[in-house]
């Protein structure tokens, strides 16, 4: 069975119609490039050609158009979860990058499988990954006007035909951080996997953190539980807390489930119910 469930952040878009529309059409368009692909090839394929596409659609807070920390430049951060292999690799503030999640898939292969700061961009560098600025007009507005916020990084998770479950996140962190500051995307607090299950987070980085809420939930799927209460539980807990985050998450059987925080306006997610591709906004 193929099952592919994405995400493009979480925040609150209550009246901001365009901005909700434009998050819409992208993740159904990236929703069904990549779901073609997954029917070809492997899961872990189609979440790096997806995350790709979401890095390189300026709406989001991933590739281009990630937010600028408090000094002005952009670090990036993604990690990438083979669930079947246990193989997790990530790149932490990683800059001047077009595709993070490639360099945490090039990683995957090396012994030594998270790199961060300067390191990351000259591993990049020596592996042939061009320079590329991924400041955006708006996202300098943002920083000028000194915006920051929750609204912010991409996921998928897919599971294909031989049964590998693989979740990816790649994002540019929370707008006006301190320079340097590491959230939970490259980390297995923000981005697991298992044979039985597979998650990817967002929203406050440090929340998530501190919840460990992916490994969380992955580990309550193989102690037996099912992935609704698996989530639900994870939920539950942080909401005693009045953390703030989503995620979206699979299993092995193709079940989705997509949660959030009482705290969290919503995650703007996308999968197919079966029917047709249903997001936060349809
Ligand atoms: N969840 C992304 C961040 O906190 O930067």
């Amino acid at each position: 069975m193929l099952q592919l469930v994405i995400h493009g952040g979480a925040g609150s878009l209550e009246g901001k119609t365009a901005e909700a529309q434009n998050i819409h059409q992208s993740l159904c368009r990236i929703w069904e490039e990549t779901f073609e692909l997954l029917k070809k090839k492997t899961a872990e394929e189609a979440v790096i050609h997806g995350i790709r596409l979401l890095e390189d659609d300026p709406v989001f807070n991933a590739g281009t158009g990630s937010k600028l920390q408090a000094d002005g430049e952009v670090r990036m951060s993604a990690a990438l979860m083979d669930g079947v292999k246990n193989r997790f690799s990530g790149v932490i503030n990683v800059q001047n990058i077009r595709f993070p999640i490639e360099a945490a898939a090039l990683l995957s292969k090396e012994k030594n499988k998270v790199l961060s700061a300067d390191q990351a961009t000259e591993f990049c560098r020596k592996h042939g990954f061009d320079e590329h600025d991924p400041v955006t007009p708006a996202r300098l507005q943002e920083y000028e006007q000194k915006c920051s916020g929750i609204h912010g990084t991409v996921g998928i998770v897919a599971l294909d035909k031989k049964g590998s479950i693989i979740a990816g996140t790649s994002t540019g962190g929370i707008g006006h951080e301190i320079p340097g500051r590491v959230s939970d995307s490259p980390t297995v607090a923000g981005t697991y996997a298992s044979s039985k299950a597979g998650v990817s987070c967002t929203g406050v980085g440090e929340q998530i953190t501190q919840q460990a809420a992916a490994a969380k939930i992955v580990t309550r799927v193989e102690d037996g539980m099912s992935l609704h209460e698996a989530v639900s539980k994870t939920l539950m807990e942080s909401n005693n807390f009045n953390y703030s985050f989503g995620l979206i998450s699979l299993d092995a059987n193709g079940q989705i489930e997509v949660g959030k925080t009482a705290a969290l306006g919503e995650v703007y997610y996308a999968y197919h119910n079966g029917e047709g591709i249903e997001t936060f906004y349809n």
